[in-house]
């Protein structure tokens, strides 16, 4: 039989029977990689059986019923998925290595009740998984754990064993003997995936497939993946801090915008179920160059604490350094505060970091930031019981973000004094209902005059 060879491009899985230079898909360098795909018989894809029993339906006659959920005993987890795990879907969960991909499941798969679970491990042996399981909380005795990477085998196992949930780990460890290239390459990521997703909605059964992704994002899978699956999701955080978070990046049962956190603690992961404890914990005294955030993650309010560091520079130009912000958007909010509010930061250096290693997609948190950014400029400290929920714009004024009343809400019930918001954010808000002071504001230089005088 005649070798195959296809080249894949690592970033994006596009194919060609050529090596490109850059990939016409994505505008990736030299992001091809040659592959065999050796095809069992003449080809797989050519015997597919062609008289299956997929026909047209009129889109009136297809009868819906709710999606069946299985509830996974983990409030977080349940929330980031949309209400609990769907019957059939596969739901993928990418990370660096080590940042606790495998505890989460395996904690899943101990605390899941009443359900089936094979937990398939390509990379750990079973006393290793077993001394983990010690660690962490739960039992359960309906989980299965099996080492195998051969995903013929694992298919097996499943008929026999009939399980409810499926955890691979990893996708990049499996192998299936229709291709011939080795594990963790495109083609055999690609085609496992595919088989897990076939085998997924015939047996119903849910699967979770863990996916590495290396700091530069170089190893194909989660990217390649996330057309095959049906949710992606995305566990991060700083490895220098416990905070965990578990994002959705696509889910094609429920919103992509909820997070779920937790913290690494020696008994494996906690849930965090009141995120603003976060802040809580590190709030005694106000310090310069501090402000606190009223932000929303989803449908959860978080309070977050944004730290600035404003030091002058021993070059020419100060460089601008942030942790968990987006860093065009501080280098805007900087060019906002020059302009607007007459201060001289250009050779100055500027350090923005957000406590508890937490990332903030949120614009609500401009105003913090700014406030931060001057309080540390001019040294003057921003009481702790103030708290900040405004995007800015870029002439400097105070703009409107969703869910305001929940934001106040949260700060009132952790006792804030004050919270400044757009004036524009107060239509139809009830400012009875709440102890906490609300300050609406139209611009940055009202906000800079109320708190530095
Ligand atoms: P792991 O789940 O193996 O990460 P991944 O599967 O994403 O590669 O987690 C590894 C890290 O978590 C490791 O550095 C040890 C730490 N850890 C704890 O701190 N406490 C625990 O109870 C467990 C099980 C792990
Ligand atoms: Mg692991």
């Amino acid at each position: 039989m005649k070798q195959k060879t296809v080249f894949f491009c690592k970033e994006c899985g596009a194919q060609s029977s050529s090596w490109i230079g850059k990939c016409p898909q994505c505008g990736a360098w030299n992001s091809y990689v040659e592959e065999v795909i050796q095809r069992e018989g003449d080809s797989k894809f050519n015997n597919k059986k062609t008289g299956s029993s997929s026909k047209p339906y009129p889109i009136n006659e297809i009868t819906f019923s709710h999606e069946k959920r299985i509830d996974t005993y983990n409030v977080e987890l349940n929330r980031v998925l949309g209400g609990g795990l769907v019957v059939g879907s596969v739901v993928l969960v990418g990370g660096e290595p080590g940042i606790g991909k495998s505890t989460l499941l395996l904690q899943v798969a101990l605390n899941c009740k009443g359900k089936k679970i094979l937990y398939v491990s390509g990379e750990e042996s079973l006393q290793q998984i077993k001394m983990r399981a010690d660690r962490v909380e739960g039992k359960n005795e309906d989980c299965y754990i099996l080492t195998e990477t051969n995903i013929q085998s694992i298919f097996k196992h499943c008929q026999d064993l009939n399980p409810d949930i499926i955890i691979i780990d990893s996708i990049q460890t499996v192998t299936t003997e229709d291709i011939d290239s080795s594990a963790g390459s495109i083609s055999q990521i690609r085609e496992c995936a595919g088989e897990l997703q076939r085998y997924a909605k015939t047996s119903s059964a849910a699967v979770f497939l863990v996916g590495h992704i290396t700091k530069d994002g170089l190893i194909a899978g989660p990217k390649l993946l996330e057309h095959i699956v049906d949710t992606v999701l995305q566990f991060e955080g700083d490895r220098n801090y416990g905070y965990r978070m578990l994002r959705s990046v696509k889910n094609r049962f429920g919103s992509t915008s909820e997070l779920g956190i937790y913290e690494m603690q020696s008994t494996g992961l906690r849930e965090v179920s009141n995120p603003s404890e976060i802040l809580l914990s590190q709030r005694d005294e106000a310090l310069s160059g501090t402000a606190i955030a009223a932000t929303m993650e989803g449908t959860r309010p978080i309070l977050i604490e944004t730290q600035a560091l404003v030091a002058n520079s021993n070059y020419g130009t100060g460089q601008r350094t942030s942790t968990g912000f987006d860093l065009r958007r501080l280098s805007m909010l900087l060019a906002v505060l020059e302009k607007r509010g007459g201060f001289k930061l250009i050779n100055k250096d500027v350090f923005l970091n957000i406590a508890g290693g937490i990332r903030v997609d949120d614009p609500a948190i401009d105003l913090a930031v700014v406030v931060s950014i001057i309080s540390s400029s001019e040294d003057i400290s921003i009481s702790s019981q103030y708290c900040f929920a405004s995007e800015i714009g870029l002439s400097g004024e105070l703009r409107p973000v969703i869910r305001i009343d929940q934001r106040i809400a949260e700060a009132d019930k952790l006792g804030f004094e004050k919270i400044f918001i757009s004036k524009y954010n107060t239509k139809g808000l009830d400012t009875s209902r709440y102890k906490i002071e609300i300050i609406p504001l139209a611009n940055l230089e009202d906000v800079l005059r109320y708190i530095f005088g």
